[in-house]
């Protein structure tokens, strides 16, 4: 098949790890003969600098008419300042608005070989696989009233969290249909004893769940659930949450896998066209040395294939691959090893 794919490599750590995604799935366009056409352009910090703008028309526009987006990660100290107009984190945002990709899928499993590098005891980590949806267009994030004025001769700052019904429909319809073909268990995670936003929330939850008696569904509160993260992973499946609840709850999550550097994530919508980047940020710390774990970003990659392509075959040879390379002992800093960016990489086309 012919896709175009956009690339967005973004900031700090980005261009490097994206770089060897793109290594990764060139080797899978000869292998199994596709075209991949990809279209590189700047977002985030990258483009504040050039164009004074964190995400350019003609960059959403590219993005737009793409199959599939391929974002490595954005922002930095030098964009920090919180009286700037723009910021870095304004273009992913724009962009996750723009493309409508209401919900962003963040799978996490554990190696069994890098359960060391997770602060919980390895048998509470046996048997983790979960597959947080997060809403990811609304919310928090976007609600409306938002800023900061003078009331009463005080400094005040608002933000709002607002959802439509249908807002919460599509994204819990998503996360049932996600759970059918794993063990068929949603945990829905409000905070239904305190706010408005979340009594509809668990409502059409509850709603979705009578749909769908195959199912089951628990509805738990976001403090509970960000203990039972800790406490019994191995118990959740499918998790579905609200945009900010979301963002905590999946760098948590995370810590489960040994390394941030591991976990990729895929943001789908109404349209084909998906956005998928590494959960990690853009560790200015370590950019342009050449040792990010590029692995998170692959995986990435291989959800692009799935979900944008729908070539499962080419992603779960990628999923196979990194698997086994992790097995065979490859790591890269992150995970206790000495590997560069590029030898990682290379390890996991070589099982390829
Ligand atoms: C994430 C990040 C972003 C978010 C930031 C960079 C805006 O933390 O993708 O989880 O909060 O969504
Ligand atoms: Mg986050």
């Amino acid at each position: 098949m012919k896709a175009n794919i956009t690339l967005l490599p973004g900031d700090g750590i980005g261009p490097e790890v994206v770089g060897e995604a793109v290594r990764v799935l060139d080797f899978i366009a000869s292998k199994y003969n596709h075209t991949f056409e990809y279209k590189e352009r700047l977002m985030g910090g990258c483009s504040i600098d050039a164009y004074g703008s964190s995400l350019t028309d003609e960059t959403l526009a590219d993005c737009q008419s793409a199959d599939a987006v391929l974002l490595g990660a954005v922002g930095g100290p030098k964009w920090d300042d919180p009286t700037a107009k723009d910021r870095p984190e304004r273009g992913l945002l724009a962009l996750r608005k723009g493309l409508g990709v209401f919900a962003n899928l963040r799978p996490v499993k554990v190696h069994p070989a890098l359960m060391e590098w997770s602060p919980l005891k390895p048998e509470k980590l046996q048997g983790v696989d979960i597959l947080v949806v997060r809403e990811l267009t609304g919310g928090l994030y976007f609600g409306w009233p938002k800023g900061r004025d003078i009331k009463d001769g005080r400094e005040r700052a608002v933000d709002t969290l607002e959802y439509y019904d249908y807002e919460i429909r599509r994204v819990m319809e998503l996360a049932f249909n996600l759970a059918k073909g794993r063990k068929k268990k949603v945990t829905s995670v409000d905070k239904a004893n305190v706010l408005e936003s979340s009594r509809l929330w668990r409502q059409i939850a509850t709603k979705v769940g009578k749909e769908n008696p195959d199912i089951e569904l628990e509805h738990t509160l976001v403090d509970t659930a960000s203990m039972r993260l800790i406490t019994g992973p191995a118990w959740m499946d499918v998790i579905v949450t609200e945009n900010m609840f979301g963002d905590i709850l999946t760098d948590e999550a995370s810590v489960l896998a040994g390394s941030m550097g591991m976990l990729p994530s895929a943001s789908l919508g109404e349209a084909t066209v998906g956005l998928y980047e590494p959960i990690h940020g853009s560790a200015p710390d370590i950019a342009g040395k050449g040792i990010a774990n590029p692995t998170g970003t692959i995986l990435s990659s291989a959800m692009l294939l799935r979900h944008s392509l729908k070539l499962e075959a080419e992603a779960a040879a990628i999923e196979k691959a990194v698997e086994q390379t992790i097995t065979a002992g490859a790591r890269t800093a992150d995970i206790g090893g000495k590997l560069t960016t590029r030898q990682m990489a290379d390890e996991i086309i070589k099982i390829l």
